[in-house]
C-alpha cells in the first residue's frame, strides 16, 4: 500500500536561517534558538521542489498533513511520527453568515487532528525531526494542547517527554499528557514561567527544549495549515484569515506557506489579510499593532478563559507583526464575555462546539464587521484550533422523574 508516511520522497531542505538576522545554519543537526536568541527558519531549494511535484500529483496523494511531504524537513520515511494527521474540514457556515451579513464564512476545524488539536501538526513534525536527530528526551511547556500531542508523539516515538503547565490549565488537557505517557507537572505561574522551568531544567535534565519557536521544526507542521488551506480552496485563498494567537506558531506558518507557494507559483501575488485575535486580558501583540512598534511588550497579570491565547510574551512577536502588517491584516482583542457568547452562538446556530480560542475568532470577525475593518463582500476562515469537548462546558440541570407522569407539552 502506498502511504505518505512509508513512501520514501525527495526532500529539499538546504539549511536554516535567523529569522532576525539572516545568518545561516547547517541542515541535519540539532538546533534550538539562532545566536541571536532567535527563532530559526527552515529553507528549502524551492525551484527542486516545484520540478519534483506538481499539483495534480499532491492531489492523488491520501489526504492527510505528510501529502506535503517535499514542503517538510523529515528526510526518512521511516523517521516519521504519525497517528493518522487527517485533512481537516472547512466547514461553511451560512446561517451565521447571513444573519450578520457578511461575505462567505468558513470555519476551519482543526480540532479533527489527532489529540484533538493543530499541535498535532507542529509537534507530529517537531517529534519525527527530534527522532531523526536521535533526540531521547524532550520537555515543553504548554496551555495544554501542545503538552498533549508532545506526550502523544513522544510515546509514539519512543522518546520521554515532560511537560509543564499552569495549574489552572484545562483539566482534560492535563489528564490527557498523563495517559498519553508524559511526566506532567502542574506550575503556579503562566506559560512564560514553565517555559523558564524547561529551560533552567537542560543542563540537569539533558533534554531537548520543544517550546513554541525555540526548536525550528513546529513551524514546518504548523505550514500545513496555510498549504492545506490553499488546496483546498483551488489554489486560491480566501479574503481574511482570522487567527487565534498565542505564541504565533500558526500564523507565522501560514504565512510562511504562502510565502513558499507564491515562490514556486502555485499562487498568485494575492495574500489572504491575517488577523491576529487576542482576549482582551492578554493582548500583547494587539498593543505592539496598535503602537506600531516591532516587538511587544510584556503582558501584566495575563487572564483569559482561552487557555492558547495566555502568552504574556512570545519570542515570536516580531514574525507575528510582520506577518499582520505585510498582508494588510490587523491585530484585534475580544473580552472573555464576548467569546463565551460568540462559543453558544455557533453552537446553537450550526452544530459546531468551537474551544474558547475558536470561538475568540468568531467574536472578532463579529467586531471587525461591524467596525468595518472587514468588508462585507470579503470572505473569512475562522481557524478552531481544537475541539471544544476539553474545555468547561455550562452544566444542564433539567430532571425527569420516569416514576411520575411526564407533561410532554411542557419540555
Ligand atoms: C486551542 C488553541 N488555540 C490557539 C492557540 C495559540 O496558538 P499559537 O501558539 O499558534 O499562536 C493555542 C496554543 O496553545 C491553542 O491551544
Amino acid at each position: 500500500m502506498h502511504t505518505n508516511t512509508s513512501d520514501e520522497r525527495p526532500t529539499f531542505v538546504t539549511h536554516l536561517e535567523c529569522s532576525l538576522t539572516g545568518e545561516d545554519y547547517p541542515a541535519d543537526v540539532l538546533h534550538g534558538l539562532s545566536r541571536a536568541g532567535k527563532p530559526l527558519l527552515v529553507r528549502y531549494d524551492l525551484a527542486a521542489l516545484a520540478a519534483a511535484l506538481d499539483k495534480d500529483a499532491l492531489a492523488r496523494r491520501p489526504p492527510d498533513m505528510w501529502r506535503y511531504r517535499e514542503f517538510l524537513p523529515v528526510r526518512r520515511a521511516a523517521n516519521i511520527v504519525s497517528l493518522g494527521e487527517a485533512m481537516t474540514p472547512i466547514i461553511a457556515v451560512p446561517r451565521l453568515g447571513s444573519r450578520l451579513g457578511g461575505g462567505e464564512l468558513f470555519i476551519k476545524d482543526e480540532g479533527r487532528l489527532p489529540t484533538g488539536s493543530f499541535k498535532a501538526r507542529g509537534l507530529g513534525v517537531a517529534v519525527s525531526m527530534a527522532k531523526e536527530l536521535g533526540v531521547k528526551r524532550m520537555a515543553a511547556p504548554t496551555a495544554g494542547n501542545a503538552g498533549a500531542a508532545l506526550a502523544a508523539y513522544c510515546t509514539r516515538a519512543g522518546i520521554e517527554s515532560y511537560v509543564f503547565c499552569p495549574e489552572d490549565a484545562p483539566e482534560a488537557t492535563i489528564s490527557e499528557i498523563a495517559l498519553n505517557g508524559a511526566r506532567v507537572w502542574r506550575v503556579n505561574g503562566l506559560i512564560n514561567d514553565c517555559g523558564k522551568i524547561v529551560g533552567d531544567g537542560k543542563d540537569a535534565m539533558g533534554w531537548f527544549d520543544a517550546s513554541t519557536l525555540k526548536e525550528p521544526y513546529r513551524i514546518e507542521g504548523k505550514k500545513t495549515m496555510g498549504l492545506e488551506l490553499a488546496e483546498q480552496f483551488g489554489w486560491s485563498l480566501p479574503d481574511v484569515i482570522f487567527y487565534p494567537t498565542g505564541g504565533g506558531t500558526g500564523m507565522i506558518g501560514m504565512w510562511k506557506a504562502f510565502a513558499e507557494l507564491g515562490e514556486i507559483g502555485w499562487i498568485g501575488p494575492g495574500r489572504p489579510r491575517m488577523v491576529a485575535v487576542q482576549a482582551a486580558g492578554c493582548a500583547p501583540i494587539v498593543k505592539a499593532f496598535e503602537a506600531g512598534a516591532e516587538h511587544a511588550e510584556p503582558w501584566p497579570d495575563a487572564h483569559t478563559i482561552a487557555h492558547g491565547m495566555r502568552v504574556p510574551v512570545a519570542i515570536g512577536d516580531f514574525l507575528i507583526l510582520r506577518a499582520v502588517r505585510e498582508s494588510g491584516g490587523f491585530a484585534i482583542a475580544v473580552t472573555d464575555e464576548a467569546i463565551e457568547a460568540a462559543r453558544a452562538e455557533v453552537a446553537h446556530a450550526e452544530g459546531l462546539l468551537l474551544c474558547p480560542e475558536g470561538a475568540a475568532t468568531y467574536a472578532a470577525y463579529k467586531q471587525a464587521l461591524s467596525d468595518g475593518r472587514v468588508g462585507r463582500d470579503e470572505s473569512a476562515v475562522l481557524f478552531n484550533c481544537a475541539t471544544g469537548l476539553k474545555y468547561p462546558m455550562p452544566t444542564v440541570d433539567n430532571h425527569l422523574d420516569r416514576h411520575k407522569p411526564i407533561d410532554y407539552a411542557s419540555l
